[in-house]
C-alpha cells in the first residue's frame, strides 16, 4: 500500500492508539501534531508496539502552508482528525483559543484537503453535543446543544461537515461521537498523560492510587442515579481506536456518504463503581470525599450503540476491569525509565 492516512493530533491520547491500530491493520500513517499537549517520545513507543515508526511532522493544523506541504509530499488517502483542545473548564477561560484551534483548524484542514482532492475524513466529535440527555441510551438522532465553548466547537464542526458534504459530491465523512475514553494500550507504553491537575475522573483516580494526590473529590452524590453519583459510558481507548478503523473501512467502501455514530459501550457506571474497579485493578485504596456538584455536569449519559453495530459492524468489547487494569499498567510504567 503506497498511500498513507494523515492522523492529526496523532501524538495525543486517542490519536496515538488509533495510529497503533492503523499500523497493525497495514496502513501507513503520517502524524501531524504541534505537540502542544503531547510529547515526541510517544513516537518511539508506537514503534516499540508496532515495529514501525509513523512518519512525524511537527506542525500546526492552522497553518495552510504546512498542510499543503504535507499533502504535496505524501500520498494521503484519508484524514483522521484528532488535533484540537479538549478541556471544558479551560474553554470557558480562553474561548478564542478553542474556536481558533478547533474550528479554524478544522476549516484550514478541510480546505487543504479540498485543494489536494482528498475527501475521506474521520472527525472526533463528542457525546457532549447531546447536552442534558432526554433519552437513555442516547441515540444519534437525539437533539444537540452546547453549554460551553468546547462543546460548541464540536457542534459547529459537525455542522461545517454537513454543509461541506452537501456542497459537492465525493466526500466520505464520519462524525464519531465519543463517550468517555479511558484506559491505555495493554503494553502500558502509551496512555493518557494530562498536564497538571486532571480534569477527568479516571486520570485523577489513577493519581490517587499512586499517592500523587491525597483523595478524589466526588462531585455530588445527590443525582438521580443508583448510588447518587454521576453515571457515564466509559469506553476503552483501544475499542475506540478500533471504531475508527471500522469507520475508515466503511468510508473507503462508499462512493460518498456522511455518517454520524456513537462510540460507546452502551453501559453506564457510576463514579463509585469506577473507584471500586480501580481499587480492584491496582490493589491500592482510592480515598475519596463527597463534595458539591461540578457546574455543567449531567446525571447520566450512555450510548445507544445499535447504529454503530449495524453500520460499522463494530462493538466495544472491553469492560471496566480491563480499562482500569490497562490504565494502571500505564500509570506504573510512566515512572519507569526507558
Ligand atoms: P489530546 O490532547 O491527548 O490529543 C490532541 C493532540 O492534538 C495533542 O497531541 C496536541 O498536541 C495536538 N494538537 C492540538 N492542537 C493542535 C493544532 N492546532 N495543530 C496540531 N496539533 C494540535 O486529546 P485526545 O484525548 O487524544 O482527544 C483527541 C480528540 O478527541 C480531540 O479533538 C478531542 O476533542 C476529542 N475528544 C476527546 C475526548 C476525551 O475524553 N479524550 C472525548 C470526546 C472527544
Ligand atoms: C467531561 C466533559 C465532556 C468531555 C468529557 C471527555 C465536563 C462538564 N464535561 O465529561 O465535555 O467530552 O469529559 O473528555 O467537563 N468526577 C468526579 N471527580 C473528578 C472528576 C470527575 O466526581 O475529579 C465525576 C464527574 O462529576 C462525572 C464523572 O466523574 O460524573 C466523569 O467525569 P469526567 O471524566 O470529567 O467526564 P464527563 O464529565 O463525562
Amino acid at each position: 500500500m503506497n498511500t498513507s492516512i494523515l492522523v492529526t493530533g496523532g501524538a495525543g491520547f486517542i490519536g496515538s492508539h488509533a495510529t497503533v491500530v492503523l499500523q497493525q491493520a497495514g496502513y501507513q500513517v503520517v502524524i501531524l501534531d504541534n505537540l502542544c499537549n503531547s510529547a515526541r517520545s510517544v513516537l518511539d513507543r508506537i514503534e516499540r508496539i508496532t515495529g514501525t515508526p509513523p512518519t512525524f511532522i511537527q506542525g500546526d493544523i492552522r497553518d495552510a502552508q504546512t498542510l499543503d506541504g504535507v499533502f504535496a509530499s505524501h500520498s494521503i488517502s484519508a484524514v483522521m482528525h484528532f488535533a484540537g483542545l479538549k478541556a471544558v473548564g479551560e474553554s470557558t477561560q480562553v474561548p478564542l483559543s478553542y474556536y481558533d484551534n478547533n474550528i479554524n483548524g478544522s476549516v484550514q484542514l478541510l480546505s487543504a484537503m479540498q485543494r489536494a482532492d482528498v475527501r475521506t475524513f474521520i472527525f472526533s466529535s463528542s457525546a457532549t453535543v447531546y447536552g442534558e440527555p432526554s433519552i437513555l441510551p442516547i441515540p444519534e438522532h437525539h437533539s444537540r446543544s452546547a453549554t460551553n465553548p468546547y462543546g460548541h466547537t464540536k457542534l459547529v464542526v459537525e455542522d461545517i461537515l454537513e454543509n461541506l458534504y452537501n456542497s459537492e459530491p465525493g466526500w466520505r465523512i464520519a462524525r464519531l461521537r465519543y463517550f468517555n475514553p479511558v484506559g491505555a494500550h495493554p503494553s502500558g507504553l502509551i496512555g493518557e498523560a494530562p498536564q497538571g491537575v486532571p480534569n477527568n475522573l479516571m486520570p485523577y483516580v489513577a493519581q490517587v492510587a499512586t499517592g500523587q494526590r491525597e483523595k478524589l473529590h466526588v462531585f455530588g452524590n445527590d443525582y438521580d442515579t443508583p448510588d447518587g453519583t454521576g453515571v457515564r459510558d466509559y469506553i476503552h481507548v483501544m475499542d475506540l481506536a478500533e471504531g475508527h478503523l471500522a469507520a475508515l473501512r466503511y468510508c473507503e467502501a462508499a462512493q460518498q456518504d456522511m455518517l454520524t455514530v456513537n462510540l460507546g459501550t452502551g453501559e453506564g457506571y457510576s463514579v463509585l463503581d469506577m473507584v471500586r474497579a480501580f481499587e480492584a485493578a491496582s490493589g491500592r485504596p482510592v480515598a475519596y470525599e463527597i463534595t458539591g456538584r461540578r457546574a455543567g455536569d449531567i446525571a447520566s449519559c450512555w450510548a445507544d450503540t445499535t447504529f454503530a453495530e449495524q453500520k460499522l459492524g463494530w462493538k466495544a468489547g472491553k469492560g471496566i476491569k480491563e480499562m482500569c487494569e490497562d490504565a494502571w499498567r500505564w500509570e506504573m510504567r510512566q515512572s519507569v525509565k526507558d
